[in-house]
């Protein structure tokens, strides 16, 4: 059995809230085979995450350089993973990264405010002021 292919990946975790500890930073090494949420995770480090399955965009990432296999993240649009955001839970590493973690309100906004945001979705609907 052959070993997999290892990559240094370092992550920058934002504080979003008041109470969240100060930014910092981690440098792991982690396995292709492995998701990074996951491993992450087996070497201590405490990282933003919920359903671990690739659906509500806790653990997204905007990746600094580098890149990601992520099949299965479902919670992100094609669009905004070809504008370097990825799903820890789901992703796997294809070479050296850097990335930081995103506020999931942020990243919801950027796949959706533009559809839900600001009344512009009362185009599709019927006014009676007119
Ligand atoms: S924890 Fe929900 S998408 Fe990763």
């Amino acid at each position: 059995m052959s070993t997999p292919q290892t990559y240094t990946v370092t992550i920058h975790v934002r504080p979003l809230k008041s109470e969240d500890p100060p930014p910092r930073t981690y440098t792991i090494t982690v396995p292709s085979d492995r998701y990074i949420l996951q491993h992450a995770e087996s070497q201590g480090l405490e990282l933003p995450f919920s359903c671990r399955n690739g659906a509500c965009t806790t653990c997204a990432v905007r990746i600094l350089s580098g890149h990601v296999y992520q099949p299965e993240a479902m919670g992100l649009s094609p669009a905004l993973q070809a504008q370097g955001y990825a799903l820890l839970c789901v992703s796997y590493a294809r070479s050296d990264l850097e990335v930081e973690t995103q506020d999931e309100d942020e990243v919801y906004e950027l796949q959706f405010g533009r559809y839900f945001g600001k009344g512009r979705v009362q185009l599709g609907l019927p006014l009676d002021e007119d």
